[in-house]
């Protein structure tokens, strides 16, 4: 391998960073070599040339420096970890080689860049710590930490092994550090980076010994961690070593360590999130559809993530939820006063992330121009606030602080349109800085020193044509024609002769010349200087800031959900304690928007009380089925963030976990069968549900024959009626279900309306009392495009086949027989029925000789054994 010296500094560059892409700058670009030149051009289209062509070229990739951001992009969206290596001397003042260092390691789960994040959405990186053993023991209690470098939000919890995939989903982190002795933690996911990190990384003491350590503090406890809490904090070190070994800034903007308490929230398990489609589509993985992108009407980014938060935890505490509802409803009655809550918004910018970068010594003059210009609002939205009207307002308003001091230096100090870099200067104000201005002028009002000095030499030496010009060899000169050549006084000095005239210099002109040609650079480095002071000052505020931050997030997101009610018509429900619902002409939150106005149709839901917790819903394909469940566990989850819910009228009971599981028809194929999946999810539902859940089950059972189909689903609600009591929309086409309301006190029937008129059929959409008896599969297969011969068919065969599994009033014979449970199973298995059982009954046992009947055993017998 070559090794020259600059080789040599890319070698120990590479080894230093690890398994990161290494990019190296030199001069104006950056460059990639050997393997990495390979990926790189691969990943970004790059060509890949070569360095020292002769009998060992190196392959080498590379790109113009100011493309970093977008490069550094797409190189992490790409599942890279990539080190930027830059030289942190002058060239012009480096002796031999230019000193470079790698000065940071950018990974999907430590991005801060604007360009590289999207400002609605949080970015986390976690860390998931292996059960600490207990003697010989593994206990089930494993650490998760969480933690944002671009706002310095910093939590750790424990959780019992089983609910890792569940809280990963609700964190969402896009990258996650994992022990090496612990592979088998490691999540999975399309979007989520996995590190492997040495087992020492989650020693306990190594991680108390950090921890303490950057938070200056004896113990963890002040934080509200006890001994039992030793998981999440070995999850907590691992973070922070992480970081500090990639970053190589300061980490001061993560100042504590937030416990997370999981029985505070609404819990929902990974699959629900999926199935409900909370902050992502199921099919194509998007924001753009979700519940989060249709109901956001938040204005700032630190709103649009905060929103994104409540949703993925909702509350169960009645008061909480309550004191949200109250500030809804103050912005709500208040047309005024939200939509000027909501201009002043538009001023503010994301201050928490403008924040860490300023703590993280990243930000630019921009940055902290745009953190002045949102501390200017804060004293009009404090006289918004001023009449305290709810609790919460109150205590909001408490915590935006305005820091007039910071607020009015900085718009002292900095210009209007300040630029990226603080080393192009020109972005503080006149008047800012005496030394600064004086500076300035010196390098800009050089030509009324020159005009001036020309002027009074003119004057002096009687010469009226005496110039005072420029040139880069020897700067400033005076020039003198030939014909006035004895005018010269004697203290000017020659320095050229040309062909009309003589150039002479003098000290005066050379002092000037030394000042000017240095002011501009002196006036930069002034003004970077300046600039540092400034962000050190803000950084010196940044804890109070952050508080502003989240009361500014808070206020966002409960004006958005005001202003969301009042445009879409929402109702104040009641959240209760009870487990029941009531609503009045609800609406699926998403299609109510997305659908042209007026096009969904209304519908109202009890359960609980008197009519029972359990409905079964039947009806005809593309009747809405599976709309009209979603919308009751939307609606539960919508009322627990403090929402207005788009319905008439609405009592929602709290629930302590929401439940959703969609049949067979979405499989997301992960390494198990599809039914095992949605069988392995019921199980869950089945084992963890409390009296105070609500379970969607839709289409459970379809995944396999229909008798095994109908014999689960059967039996899965019978579980949830008798065992555990909670509140349940199962939504069927299993008419043979329709009898447990019979048998079960808690099981109520429902199915939508259609009407069919000719030979067709129209969806109502109106959910009704009583159960279906039809599923209209085939003529939704005609709207569908199936060809017609099929569908011709499809009919004769349905008519068969109803003939000979319906009874006469059109009941599916499973169904049939007396209404007693052991019966009832009974009968599902003499759908079987073989045609022995007909000649059995056919016999005629009063004329039979026992040697006929012994015979005829044989006979059944041995065709029987024919047909195995
Ligand atoms: N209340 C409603 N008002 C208007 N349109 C609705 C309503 N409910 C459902 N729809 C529309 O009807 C279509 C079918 O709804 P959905 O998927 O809920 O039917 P389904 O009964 O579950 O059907 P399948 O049995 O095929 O699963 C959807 O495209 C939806 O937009
Ligand atoms: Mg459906």
């Amino acid at each position: 391998m070559a090794t020259t010296p600059m080789m040599q500094q890319y070698q120990d560059a590479k080894d230093a960073c690890g398994d990161a892409l290494l990019l190296f700058r030199m001069g104006d670009f950056y460059e990639l070599f050997f393997e990495d030149a390979k990926t790189a051009a691969r990943v970004l289209g790059l060509t890949l040339t070569s360095r020292d062509k002769g009998e060992n070229p190196i392959p080498m990739a590379g790109f113009p420096h100011h493309q970093l951001d977008s490069y550094l992009g797409k190189l992490v969206r790409a599942g890279l970890r990539v080190a930027v290596c830059e030289q942190v001397e002058d060239p012009k003042k480096a002796t031999g080689l230019v000193r470079r260092e790698v000065t940071r390691v950018v990974t999907a789960g430590t991005l801060t860049d604007d360009a590289l994040l999207d400002p609605r959405e949080s970015n986390y990186l976690a860390a998931v710590a292996p059960p600490t053993s207990k003697g010989n023991l593994e206990s089930n209690e494993i650490g998760v930490a969480w933690a944002e470098l671009s706002t310095g939000r910093f939590h750790a919890a424990v959780f019992p092994r089983a609910q890792l995939g569940d809280q990963l989903a609700r964190i969402r982190p896009s990258e996650c550090l994992v022990s090496e002795d612990a592979a088998d933690l490691a999540p999975r996911g399309r979007e989520l980076q996995v590190t492997r990190r040495p087992a020492w990384a989650f020693s306990l003491d190594g991680a108390k010994r950090l921890l303490t350590d950057h938070f200056r503090t004896a113990s963890l406890e002040g934080f509200g961690f006890l001994d039992t809490d030793a998981p999440a904090l070995r999850a907590a070190g691992a973070i922070l070593d992480y970081l500090r070994e990639t970053q190589k800034t300061s980490l001061s903007h993560f100042d504590r360590l937030v416990p997370y308490q999981s029985g505070t929230t609404l819990e929902i398990d990974e699959a629900t999130r999926r199935s409900l489609e909370l902050t992502r589509t199921i099919r194509e993985g998007r924001r753009e559809g979700s519940l989060l992108a249709v109901l956001d009407r938040t204005i700032t980014p630190l709103g649009s993530r905060l929103l994104a938060d409540w949703l993925a935890s909702p509350l169960t505490d009645l008061d909480a939820i309550a004191a949200r509802q109250d500030a809804v409803e103050r912005f709500l009655r208040d047309d005024t006063l939200r939509r000027k809550l909501r201009e002043h918004l538009h001023g503010v910018y994301d201050l928490e992330r403008l924040l860490a970068r300023v703590t993280t010594g990243r930000a630019s003059p921009r940055d902290l121009s745009f953190v002045g210009q949102t501390l200017s609002r804060l004293p009009q939205l404090k006289e918004l606030l001023a009449s305290r009207p709810t609790t919460l307002l109150e205590e909001l308003d408490s915590r935006l602080d305005p820091a007039p001091d910071l607020s009015s230096r900085l718009a002292a100090s900095l210009s209007d349109d300040c630029p990226l870099s603080p080393r192009d200067g020109g972005f503080i104000r006149t008047g800012y800085s005496a030394d600064l201005d004086q500076l300035r002028d010196l390098a800009a009002g050089g030509k009324q020193w020159i005009a001036a000095y020309q002027a009074t030499q003119a004057q002096a030496t009687g010469i009226s044509n005496l110039k005072v010009s420029y040139n880069k060899v020897f700067g400033y000169f005076i020039e003198i024609t030939n014909a006035q050549r004895d005018k010269t006084p004697a203290h000017y000095i020659r320095k050229q002769t040309i062909a009309n005239a003589e150039r002479y210099i003098t000290e005066e002109l050379k002092e000037y010349e030394e000042k000017v040609l240095t002011a501009d650079e002196r006036s930069k480095s002034l003004e970077y200087d300046l600039f540092v002071a400034l962000r050190e000052e803000v950084a010196d505020s940044a804890h109070r800031l952050q508080a502003t931050a989240s009361a500014l997030a808070q206020l966002d997101v409960l004006a958005s959900l005001a202003e969301l009610a009042r445009q879409r018509g929402y109702c104040r429900p009641k959240v209760v304690a009870e487990s029941v619902v009531t609503i009045v002409d609800g609406r699926h939150p998403v299609l109510d928007i997305l659908e042209p106005a007026g096009a969904f149709v209304p519908n109202d839901t009890t359960i609980g009380g008197e009519g029972g917790s359990i409905l079964l819903i039947t009806g005809p394909n593309m009747a809405g089925k599976s709309t009209y469940i979603r919308q009751v566990a939307l609606l539960t989850l919508l009322a627990q963030i403090g929402s207005f819910l788009p319905a008439k009228h609405a009592v929602v009971g709290a629930a302590d976990r929401i439940f959703a599981r969609v049949g067979a028809s979405d499989e997301l194929s992960r390494g198990q069968s599809t039914f095992m999946v949605e069988m392995t999810e019921t199980a869950r539902i089945l084992n963890t549900a409390t009296p105070r859940s609500l379970v969607i089950l839709d289409e459970i059972g379809r995944g396999t024959s229909t008798y095994d189909g109908v014999s689960l689903a059967w039996a899965i609600v019978e579980h949830l009626h008798d065992r555990v009591g909670c509140r349940t929309l199962f939504a069927t086409h299993y008419h043979e279900l329709t009898d447990l309301a019979s048998t079960l006190a808690g099981v109520r029937n429902l199915n939508v309306a259609v009407r069919e008129w000719e030979d067709n059929v129209v969806f109502l959409h109106k959910i009704v009392e009583g159960s279906a008896d039809k599923s209209y599969g085939i003529h939704v297969a005609r709207l569908a495009g199936v060809p017609r011969e099929v569908n011709e068919r499809a009919k004769e065969i349905l008519a068969r086949l109803e003939s000979e599994h319906l009874d006469p009033e059109g009941r599916p014979k499973i169904a049939g027989g007396k209404k007693s449970r052991g019966k009832v199973q009974l009968t599902l298995f003499a759908a079987y029925e073989h045609p022995l059982l007909d000649a059995i009954r056919e016999v005629d046992v009063n004329s039979l000789t026992p040697l006929q009947a012994l015979q005829m055993v044989q006979t059944w017998q041995s065709r029987l054994a024919r047909e195995q």
